[in-house]
Formats: structure tokens, sequence, C-alpha cells
């Protein structure tokens, strides 16, 4: 199969493009497009060979879940019921936009979009170029991250290329995604409000809304030998095919730590990724011998870090990086989201010094 890559352009949206991407989608096919925390995979939510057809071109266990995205309020009616209060009041605060909840299905959900479960995630992004896609193709689109299973989530149409070319009808380029990080998912089918994975909306702008808001155990402690509530999580996810090391500690210990071992990896004869941040890349620029040192972003802004994480991990792949070492962050607000992706990305390996 042929992909298609067509060019988006926000202020100018190609309708015609939009309209064909959605009847390749009412005609049982794939299509990539993007939203505002990565891009998507899409087929009919509601068409169960669509489903399989996202599990083959992902080569992602069909146990898997996927989310569901709408471009409606009301829409959540037709496949979640009951919607509780707390679901029309989170709705309200942050939809449109990177909040995914679950709630139980319709029966209008298909199995196959749920990876076999009787609850549904829901999401309404913010981003034109999917919504103007989502209503093209009918209003339930299944989507998941457009990477294949095991590598990180493609915040560019290019990426979305590289793992799905041959496997897809089309990729609507919509440029560069602004999150970088995927949707925060909040499970409302148990007895507390409960954060399955952390991102953009944290857990104190849920907290203002919600007053009791809980977070999946198994994103705060590695170590804990419960199962993640979001099958997903179960995955080592986002995974270079390098070895990755976290370094936490007070800040010049860490960069002098990460020298050192950069230059031990080297006389190994590794090839070597540092990921720095604007704050220290000059230090490892001059004082160690990595073969490359790519910050990214400053720490006076976390969001610049979520943005640029996972590119930067793509970039450390294509460029063949064998050992990289990178410095760990805050884990309040949005730190916790880009802490739970870079942990994963580490296999958890993280070394204090
Ligand atoms: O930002 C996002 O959410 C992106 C964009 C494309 O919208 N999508 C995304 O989908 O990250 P995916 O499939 O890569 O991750 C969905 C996660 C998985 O960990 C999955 O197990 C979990 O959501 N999930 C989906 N349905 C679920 C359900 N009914 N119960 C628990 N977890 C569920
Ligand atoms: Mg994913």
């Amino acid at each position: 199969m042929e992909t298609k890559l067509v060019t988006i352009r926000e202020d100018r949206p190609d309708r015609e493009a939009i309209r064909r991407a959605g009847e390749i989608l009412r005609g049982g096919g794939l299509v990539a497009f993007p939203t505002e925390t990565v891009y998507g995979l899409g087929g009919d939510a509601l068409n169960p060979e669509s489903s399989r057809k996202i599990y083959a071109a992902k080569g992602r266990p069909s146990d898997n879940p996927l989310i569901v995205h709408i471009c409606r309020w009301e829409d959540i009616y037709r496949i979640a019921d009951p919607v509780p209060e707390a679901a029309r009041k989170l709705a309200r605060a942050f939809w449109p936009g990177p909040l995914t909840m679950i709630l139980h299905k319709t029966d209008l959900v298909p199995k196959e979009t749920t990876g076999g479960l009787d609850t549904v995630a829901v999401r309404f992004p913010s981003d034109p170029v999917a919504r103007a896609f989502i209503e093209a193709a009918g209003g339930f689109v299944a989507a998941p991250s457009a990477n294949r299973s095991g590598r990180p989530s493609p915040t560019l149409a290019r990426y979305v290329l590289e793992d799905m070319d041959g496997r897809i009808e089309m990729i609507l380029d919509g440029g560069e995604v602004g999150i970088g990080l995927e949707s925060t998912i909040v499970d409302l089918t148990g007895e507390e409000p409960m954060i399955l994975r952390p991102g953009f909306v944290t857990r104190e702008m849920l907290t203002e809304v919600l007053s009791r808001v809980e977070v999946d155990r198994t994103i705060l402690d590695p170590d804990c030998h419960l199962r993640p509530k979001a099958p997903g999580m179960r995955y080592r996810h986002y995974a270079p095919k390098g070895e990755l090391v976290v370094v936490e500690g007070e800040r010049d210990a860490v960069v002098f730590a990460i020298c050192e071992k950069c230059n031990a990896a080297k006389e190994k004869g590794e090839r070597v990724g540092v990921i720095a941040t604007d704050e220290t890349a000059e230090a490892y620029r001059k004082g160690c011998r990595a073969d490359s040192v790519k910050s990214v972003g400053s720490r006076k802004d976390p969001l610049s870090v979520g943005h640029s994480l996972y590119r930067i991990l793509r970039e450390f792949d294509d460029e063949g990086m064998t050992a990289m070492f990178s410095e760990s962050f805050s884990e309040s607000g949005f730190g916790q989201a880009i802490m739970n992706r870079l942990l994963k990305a580490a296999g958890h390996h993280v070394e204090n010094v």
C-alpha cells in the first residue's frame, strides 16, 4: 500500500484533503493525524475491522485498548453510559484538550476497540485539524499514538512516515505538535477518580475541579508489584534502541557524574549521547567526550522539556547512540508526566549521585 503524506496548514486547512481522509476511515482504512499531544493513528472506532488493522499496523497487542476521539461534547453520551457528574465537570474544564476519561462503554463501541474491556477511553482533542478530521470520519475515531509499538510517540509527521510507511493509507501533516507527550488519562469508573497516565493536565489542575483525585500507584513507585490499570502502561514503551540512564542529584554533581560516565563509555567504544538542558548543555560540550549533547529544553520551562523529549529520543536512535545519559526533572506538576516517560524510556535505570 502506498502511504500518502498530505500537508495541512492550520490557517488554511485543505478541506478536500480532510474530506478524503474522512472517506478513507469510513471505508475501513487508516489515516494518521496531528493532535495537540502527539500524532494519532486513526481508524473508525465503531468498526471492529478498523481496530484490528490498527493493532496490526502498530504491531501492538490487541488487549491494549484504544482511545476513542470525538469532536462534539454530546457524542460522549453515545459511547459512554453512565456519564457521571465528575465526567461532565472535567469535560467542561478541560475539553477540548489533552484529557482522556475512562468510562463504562455502550454497546455502540465494539470490544475490538476497547481491547475486550467494558470500559472506553474518550478524548475530545483541541487541535483544529484533528477535530475537522474526526468530523469528516463520522465522529468516532479510535487512535493510539502513531508509532510502531516500542518506539517513542511521534511529534512530527516525518516520524509517523518512518514507522508507518506502507502500512496506512494517509498521513495528515500538520507540522510539529504542541505538547509532545500523550494526554492525561483519568479513570472515572472506580470509587475515586484516578490518574492512570500523567500528562499536560496535572493532578493539581484536576483537584481544582474534583476535590479528590488518586494517582495509580504504579506511576509513582516503579518497584510496586501491582499491575498498572491502563494496559498500555504495562509494556516497556518509548524504549530507545540504546541504553538510557537517568542521573539524579544536585545539578553540578550530576553534570560531573554524567561527564565521567560519558568518558568511561567512550573508552569502551560506545556511541554516547547526553540529554542536557539549556542550563547545562555547554558544560557537557566542554567537559566530556560525548558524541552528541542535546538540550531537551529549559529547566525554567517544563513545557519545553515535554515538547522535545520524544524528538530527542528518536534523534539519538537515528544517530545510533548505544549509551545515553539524561538529567532528571522535578516531579511536580507537568514534571510528573516528563519523569514518567523518561523513566520508562530508561527502563527505570536511575543512578543517584
Ligand atoms: O494523547 C493521546 O492520548 C494520544 C493521541 C493520539 O490522542 N493517544 C494515545 O493513545 O496516547 P495510546 O493508545 O498510545 O495510549 C492509550 C493508553 C494506553 O496505555 C491504554 O492502555 C490506555 O490508554 N487505555 C485505553 N483505553 C483504556 C481503558 N478502557 N481502560 C484503561 N486504560 C485504557
Ligand atoms: Mg502510545
